[in-house]
């Protein structure tokens, strides 16, 4: 998911290569490498964990190594920690193949196994080195040449992957593949350029093919060769980049948060398929036995933000879906209570970054008290991930925008699934609800990307709300927990005033709020609680409120009481809230920009708060 650069032309290619990745540091990356070849002679591969400086430090900003062939990349772990080992370059045992790789080789352990069966050995703990060594399998077994054993190698592979590769055979060469992942290819006077995002080549070029998923590419000096799976050649139109560098480094969005809203679909289905299979969940990541499952009787989900957000919509799934107790509690709360956690608990922490301070001290104390501990987390290697005793792995992929989009939906996927297995190894659902709910969750990717086709409409409304004091989002069960998100995003991004109510709280104290022109927004998609909301609707919209609703296609009857209404495709409510969120995020993004703000860098706020 982070950045390659790649290069063969007239000049020195590391010095292009550093330059190229340091242009998508902004991607965020762990750790960076690069391989350049010197003529016919041997590769130099040089990699580190840590920032590219380190790389640039040890080869004089890339001068003490000549070559003007290679290939480099800043790695953002999924499998296999950060570390100089398993940071790319990755080769294979003869160096006949040296490659990098952006995305996720999904079956990478079938594949290993068939690997280690024809006696290759492996390094590192990525899944990148077995699609490596996969390559030179089918170039030594086939003999038929790069494409063909590149061609071979993506009938295999299921995942996603933007692959650069050099083959010892084909000095000045290099060969790229793609599928899902980002790549462009650019071309200059004698010289051609690789890079998985506009920013790194355009210095050089502004002359770009767009390499089609599953296709192949030939890079020589200042020419390409395409080519389609089945190995015929293809041709492709030269294309001008019009971008700066600037709107180049968000894909053309103008912010990074609604790049990553935009993403959503994409590593919601990532984060799904980590972890499902033919139609089953397997928890091999998260080893979490059935026996354990059956044994625990108390779930704690511990988190900050909204990370907790996600904490307190999983809890009414695990409740609905099984017998278990669930608590959710505040990290920075739970760090100082004196609360006796059972033995038969699991504690699970939520947390994009795995450094958040408050949720790190509580997953210690949690382990202190010696009961089993689960992270959701993002980053792999972070903290929290090492410390915890199983760990669930989003695939949300960077996330630059303070502003959690992205993360938080594939958490909410990570705590469905976790509910679903729970409630399969503890006998608590049938096999045949079970199909139906995890089809279901399928089918979240494709909504999501539907709901954004309303974007317009959403901005419309944002751009009434610009001058508004304050906001208040309804709602009852999951609703509630999504109307708690879209209040943070509103709040931390636009400086708004919003708070979240479960909507039976109104009549309690907070309906004294309410006056003529107070906006409220409600969340209405759980049906065996839709009448009660709207009765909480009508006493505010009585008493002066101006409403916004999102609810479910086809309760077309909320426009009677709300004066806006987006709607989200039908999905089984306990996973609504994976499609509710998207407007509320959408809502205060608009919010946001049209009162000015810079979106992605809300003032006082940290991406990661790494302190108390
Ligand atoms: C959410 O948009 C905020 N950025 C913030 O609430 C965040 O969710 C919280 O700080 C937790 O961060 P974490 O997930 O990295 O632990
Ligand atoms: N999945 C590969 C790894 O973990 C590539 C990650 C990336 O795209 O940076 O090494």
């Amino acid at each position: 998911m982070c950045g390659i650069v790649g290069f063969t032309g007239k000049r020195q290619a590391a010095p292009v290569l550093l330059d190229g990745l340091s242009k998508l540091e902004y991607r965020g990356y762990d750790s960076a490498g690069i391989a350049v070849r010197l003529g016919d002679k041997d590769t130099e591969i040089i990699k580190e964990k840590g920032k590219l400086k380190k790389l640039a430090d040890k080869t004089d900003n890339g001068n003490a190594v000549k070559g003007c062939c290679g290939i480099g990349h800043t790695r953002w772990a999924t499998h296999g920690e950060p570390s100089a080992l398993n940071a790319h370059p990755h080769a294979s045992d003869d160096e006949n193949v040296i490659a990098v790789h952006n995305g996720i080789i999904e079956n990478y352990q079938e594949l290993k196994g068939k690997l280690v069966k024809s006696g290759y050995e492996f390094k590192s703990q990525t899944d990148t080195e077995v699609a490596v060594k996969l390559v030179d399998y089918y170039y030594k077994k086939y003999n038929g040449g790069p494409v063909d054993a590149i061609a071979r190698a993506m009938y295999r592979i299921r995942g996603s992957y933007a692959l650069c590769v050099m083959f010892k055979d084909y000095a000045g060469e290099i060969y790229t593949a793609r599928k899902d992942s980002p790549m462009i290819i650019g071309i200059a006077d004698g010289e051609t350029y690789v890079a998985s995002d506009v920013p790194a080549i355009l210095k050089y070029t502004r002359n770009v093919y767009y390499i089609g998923n599953m296709e192949i590419a030939r890079l020589e000096k200042g020419k390409v060769t395409f080519y389609n799976i089945d190995r015929e050649e293809i041709i492709k139109e030269l294309t001008e980049i019009k971008w700066d560098a600037e709107s180049a480094e968000k894909g053309g969005y103008e912010h990074f948060m609604m790049k990553e809203i935009h993403e959503q679909s994409k590593v919601i289905k990532g984060t799904i398929n980590s972890v499902v299979t033919n139609g089953k969940v397997h928890f091999d990541s998260v080893n979490l036995t059935d026996e354990e499952m059956q044994q625990i009787q108390q779930i704690y989900i511990v988190a900050c933000g909204s990370a907790y957000h996600v904490g307190v919509a999983a809890q009414y799934v695990i409740e609905e879906l099984t017998s278990l107790q669930v608590r959710v509690e505040l990290a920075s709360e739970f760090r100082y209570r004196k609360m006796k956690l059972s033995k038969n608990s699991l504690v699970i922490v939520i947390s994009q970054s795995g450094e958040t301070a408050d949720t790190l001290a509580a997953l210690r104390e949690a382990k202190e008290q010696g009961v089993k501990t689960l992270a959701i987390v993002n980053v792999v290697g972070s903290s929290i991930a090492r410390e915890a005793d199983n760990v669930f792995y989003t695939l949300a992929g960077p996330e630059i925008s303070v502003a959690t989009t992205k993360a938080y939906s594939t958490q909410l996927i990570a705590g469905y699934l976790l509910a679903l297995q729970f409630a399969k190894a503890r006998n608590e659902i049938e096999e045949k609800r079970y199909k139906t709910l995890l089809a279901e969750i399928n089918t979240i990717p494709e909504k999501v990307e539907k709901i954004l086709q309303d974007k317009e409409r959403i901005q419309w409304f944002a751009n009434k709300l610009i001058n508004i004091k304050d906001a208040f989002f309804i709602g009852r069960g999951i609703d509630y927990a999504i109307g708690m998100e879209g209040s943070l995003k509103l709040k931390e991004i636009s400086y708004i005033h919003s708070e979240a109510y479960a909507a039976g709280e109104l009549k309690h104290g907070p309906i004294s709020l309410i006056e003529d022109g107070t906006i409220v927004i409600s969340v209405v998609t759980q049906e065996n609680l839709t009448e009660k909301t709207i009765s909480n609707m009508v006493e505010v919209k009585s008493r002066g409120a101006h409403l916004m609703a999102v609810t479910t296609a086809g309760n077309y009857f909320i426009e009677d009481t709300a004066e806006f209404v987006s709607y989200v495709p039908k999905i089984d409510q306990l996973f609504a809230g994976s499609l509710s969120v998207v407007p509320l995020q959408l809502l205060g993004y608009y919010v946001s920009i049209g009162k000015g703000f810079d979106v992605d860098k809300p003032r006082n706020l940290a991406k990661s708060v790494t302190v108390e």
